[in-house]
């Protein structure tokens, strides 16, 4: 049988990394795409050294298009196709981040990575997706992401309001289902997933679950057979209001 094959943005460390892992023991040929190739190799040799060979670094930066085009020609090279992609790259920018402050300049830096660059890079893989029979794409968001539940006073993370961050995330949301529907005669199946609070360097740390954890729902819904949902947005729990 063939390998199938995985892309995730980010994977150097943090939450990607751990998805990259668990992908690799399911069996997937993985592709960690990682802006510093010297940070990318070192992520792989921990993989290799724990005995995971069908592993790769792969230099992407999501900001930048020539990066994208390149990871793209090596991957169709090698592999001719790519079953999944993990847009899982993503910043928070500075805090806080007051709407009637926080400027233009610094939230459109965020949204270059969080929202322009998942677009880049969706745009580049998806005449490779289409070949494959079953393309999922995974689009890590984040329950901040949620306009419904920032309105809702009762919410736990109310008081987490961020004029970049948070909006970048809807606004991956919209494109999730956009995409969705443009894609809804195809193989292939996009869902937001929201990982959850967890401890990585994105928050230095403080958050209350293991990358492990997280990394979970993001392959479960990288997995799912081709009766599973499309255009929806999920986190461990289920699913998720807008
Ligand atoms: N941690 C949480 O509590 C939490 C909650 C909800 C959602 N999320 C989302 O989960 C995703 C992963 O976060 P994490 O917690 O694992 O954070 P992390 O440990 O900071 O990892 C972020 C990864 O994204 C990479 N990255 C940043 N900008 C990039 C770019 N322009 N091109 C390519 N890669 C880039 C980083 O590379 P470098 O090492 O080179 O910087 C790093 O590999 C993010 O999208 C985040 O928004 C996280």
């Amino acid at each position: 049988m063939i390998m199938k094959t995985a892309l995730i943005t980010g994977a150097n460390k943090g939450i990607g990394y751990e998805t990259a892992k668990q992908l690799a023991k399911l069996g997937y040929y993985v592709y960690l795409g990682c802006r510093e190739a010297s940070l990318g190799q070192e992520a792989v040799d921990k993989l290799v050294e724990s005995g995971l060979t069908n592993v790769e670094s792969i230099q992407l930066d999501v900001t930048d298009p020539i990066t994208i085009k390149e990871s793209c020609k090596a991957i169709e090279n090698k592999s001719n196709q790519l079953d999944v992609l993990i847009n899982n790259a993503g910043i928070l920018g500075l805090i806080p981040q007051p709407a009637s402050t926080y400027s233009v300049e610094e939230i459109r830096k965020v949204f270059d990575t969080n929202f322009f660059g998942t677009i880049r890079v969706t745009q580049a893989f998806i005449p490779l997706l289409r070949k494959s029979d079953s393309g999922r794409i995974v689009n890590v968001t984040s329950g901040l992401g949620s306009l419904t539940l920032h309105t809702d006073p009762n919410w736990q993370y109310f008081h987490f309001k961020s004029a970049g961050y948070s909006i970048s995330k809807a606004a991956l949301n919209g494109f999730t289902i956009m995409l969705a529907f443009d894609l809804k005669d195809t193989d292939i199946k996009v869902n937001s997933i929201d990982p959850n609070y967890t401890a990585t360097d994105f928050n230095n740390h403080r958050g209350e679950r293991t990358p492990e954890q997280s990394a979970k729902v993001i392959v479960k819904y990288a997995t799912l057979d081709n009766n599973g949902p499309t255009g929806k947005y999920f986190n461990e729990e289920g699913e998720l209001p807008w």
